[in-house]
């Protein structure tokens, strides 16, 4: 593709005259001018930053490349259908996706099979479950590039304050921390100050929220690897109205319009003292400017009815487009931007999950993120959503969980309904 462009260029060049005589005698072409990739990322936390990073080392490397890093919309959502836009109009505007881990088995038809381009052999080094999850029909659609799971991130000072020793091991034990802290701190004057704060926006992110929730209370995983819908059931149906019970109690009536970056907001002011979020809100708290920097510390999710606590799987991936102009320089930047070294510095800068191994052993990961080490058990047994299963319809059955789950929130039907609302629709659009 790229001889090709530079042989049009050179035709134009060669018509327009400006080829010129060197003392050699020899003609030489001007220069072709750079390349440009254009890398749609997310900006949720450091992302942003960190890739417009990535993209300025890489072309210190490579002069003969420009690299432009698109800023996408916030809520995975939203991102998707920006995505779906450029895929149906079979846009080679955007070379490089930064892609969800639910994504491969609904959008793999955009994306180049990246073991045509020598991956299979990097990625041995990565986690061999991602590795499946972005192989489709054989095809290898995107390198990991950051893995998630969703934690319980807690105020440690205010534990001590209140006299409470050990974090919550349930949720009965949150709920419980959650209404003495809130009382107290109201009570000596931050009226601003709430319980608990996660993801209730009507979005993918809720989706994750509610799994855990669900799985929790052994409720099971919505649809099962072996394509059972299983989610209509009176533990799944307990585990919605419990964080139903949650809005407006420990958690503010706004966080039925939440994503990440909300929650993280009021945490990370001091105005919360549990949340539920990802990993990169690590990094972000600690910083200088933060108002709990040193006062925080992050442990797995509650347990419910069933004994144990879950993290539902996340991650970003990065994936070359198949309208691409420039394919091959595309899946070039594409591993540069996920190998070792750029996964350490986003690790150590950001606190963005590896998903090669060999860095969850490494002395300098392990210092500035020692939960990588401590919680490494939550991060490879993290409850996958029902994305294989249902692809290339995940996305669409993640609306009817997550839209039923916030009618949940809001009071507009119960969980019994809701459950029972889910496993219809689903039904219809799976079978
Ligand atoms: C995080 C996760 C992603 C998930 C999203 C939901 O970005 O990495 O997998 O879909 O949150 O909001």
């Amino acid at each position: 593709m790229r001889t090709t462009k530079v042989l049009a260029l050179c035709l134009v060049l060669l018509l327009a005259g400006t080829f010129s005589i060197t003392a050699g005698g020899q003609q030489e072409a001007e220069e072709a001018g750079p390349i440009t990739l254009t890398v749609a990322a997310g900006a949720v936390g450091q992302e942003l930053v960190l890739a417009k990073e990535a993209a300025t080392a890489y072309m210190s490397m490579n002069p003969d490349v420009e690299v432009i890093v698109l800023e996408t919309p916030d809520l995975t959502t939203d991102r998707l259908g920006l995505y779906l836009q450029y895929f149906e109009a079979q846009s080679g505007v955007v070379d490089i996706y930064q892609i969800d881990v639910i994504w491969p088995g609904d959008i793999a038809e955009h994306l180049v099979d990246l073991n045509q381009y020598g991956a299979a052999s990097v990625a041995a080094d990565h986690f061999p479950a991602i590795i499946e999850n972005n192989t489709v029909d054989g095809k290898l659609v995107a390198m990991p590039w950051f893995t998630d799971a969703g934690l319980l991130y807690y105020r440690a000072d205010l534990m001590e304050k209140y006299g409470f020793s050990e974090p919550p091991a349930t949720w009965d034990d949150l709920e419980m921390i959650a209404e003495k802290v809130q009382a107290g701190e109201r009570a000596a004057g931050n009226q601003d100050f709430w319980g608990f704060v996660w993801q209730g926006n009507s979005y993918e992110g809720l989706t994750c929220d509610a799994l855990e929730w669900v799985v929790s209370m052994g409720g099971g995983n919505i649809v099962e690897p072996d394509g059972e819908i299983t989610i209509n059931n009176p533990k799944a149906a307990k585990a919605l109205d419990m964080a139903a019970g949650w809005v407006g109690t420990i958690s503010p009536e706004g966080v039925t319009g939440f994503g990440e970056e909300d929650a993280r907001n009021m945490f990370q002011a001091g105005n919360a003292m549990f949340m539920r979020n990802w990993p990169y809100a690590y990094s972000l708290g600690n910083a200088p400017d933060s108002a709990i920097s040193g006062k925080f510390d992050v442990v797995p999710l509650p347990a419910g009815d069933s004994g144990r606590g879950a993290a539902a799987l996340g991650g970003w991936q990065l994936a070359a487009s198949k309208y691409s102009e420039n394919v091959e320089e595309a899946v070039d930047l594409l591993m540069y931007m996920t190998s070792y070294e750029e996964q350490k510095r986003r690790a150590i800068v950001g606190s963005y999950n590896p998903t090669i191994k060999g860095l969850y052993s490494d002395a300098e990961v392990l210092e500035a993120t020692p939960f990588f080490g401590s919680l490494y058990d939550v991060f490879v047994n993290a409850a996958a959503r029902p994305s294989t299963v249902t692809a290339p319809n995940y996305a669409e059955a993640s609306k009817i969980f997550f839209s039923n789950a916030h009618d949940v929130l809001t009071g507009k039907q119960s969980g019994a309904v809701a459950v029972r609302n889910m496993a219809l629709d689903i039904e219809d659009l799976i079978k």
